[in-house]
């Protein structure tokens, strides 16, 4: 009956309440009699598109590692890992980059919403790494990286951890100042097939001057050579896309493909 109630109401009601809930549970889990779900994420609808990648790229490449940006309990790492090892993809390595602490101050194109605070969704390093113990990670191919982004995505890491060009990443931060970072790292695994998988496309209602999408329009105008195709939605928020790699010398833009 709930459900039908629900499914009802305009989706102009829906996602603020969403959101509402999400803000809720990220501060405070609800109460209730059964013990309080530790392991979970906001958004039941990334996994799925996270497994929809991974299948992709058992079928048809490109081989390399699993990059998230945005970790919070570590849920969606997890079932990254898990979903890749059901799929015999063995070779794949997992970074996780977080500040740990939660989302930084919103300054910037993005203070202008009380989506976001600092502090939403913060949960320190060792409860991560207990919750993922707890469910089995293999740390063998996992490492976790701590800090905030414009500090800690730093080019020696590559060498550091021998990192591997990028297969999927989930861009999960939420923020346009957290986005710009993560992309500029990204130069340097970005291959043809690339699939990035960003979280939080649709906040901001939406708007290009805003958050992930933002960040990614001013990364693709600076770097013709990438043409990204889109490739899934989930849920009412996320977006993903297959970088292309054209030649240089093609200077023509399939404009219509162009987020
Ligand atoms: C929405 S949560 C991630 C949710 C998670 N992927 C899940 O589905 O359960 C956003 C995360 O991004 C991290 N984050 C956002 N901006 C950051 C920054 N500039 N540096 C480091 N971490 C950041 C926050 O700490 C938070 O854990």
């Amino acid at each position: 009956m709930m459900h039908r109630l629900w499914e009802a109401l305009p989706e102009t009601v829906r996602r603020p309440t969403r959101r509402l809930l999400r803000r809720v549970r990220a501060h405070k889990p609800a109460r209730s009699p059964e013990p309080p779900k530790e392991f979970f994420t906001m958004c039941p609808e990334t996994p799925p598109a996270i497994g929809q990648a991974l299948r992709r790229i058992r079928d048809v490449g490109p081989s390399g590692d699993y990059y998230e940006f945005g970790l919070f309990r570590g849920y969606t790492f997890w079932q990254a890992q898990k979903t890749a090892s059901e799929l015999g993809l063995s070779d794949m390595r997992f970074f996780g980059f977080d500040s740990f602490t939660g989302l930084p101050d919103v300054t910037g194109p993005d203070a202008v919403t009380d989506e976001f605070h600092k502090g939403d969704y913060a949960c320190g390093v060792a409860q991560v790494r207990r919750l993922l113990d707890q469910h089995g990670i293999d740390w063998s191919r996992s490492t976790l990286i701590p800090g905030l982004y414009h500090e800690s995505l730093r080019p020696e890491l590559r060498l550091r951890y021998q990192m591997r060009p990028l297969a999927l990443a989930l861009i999960d931060c939420d923020l346009y100042n957290s986005t710009v970072p993560v992309l500029k790292f990204l130069d340097d695994f970005l291959q043809d097939g690339s699939i990035l998988l960003f979280d939080d496309w649709n906040c901001f209602q939406a708007s290009n001057d805003h958050g992930e999408r933002r960040a990614f329009k001013e990364y693709l105008d600076a770097r013709p050579y990438w043409c990204p195709d889109p490739y899934i939605s989930f849920g009412w928020h996320g977006q993903g896309f297959i970088m292309n790699h054209v030649d240089e010398t093609d200077t023509v833009r399939e404009h219509e493909n162009a987020p």
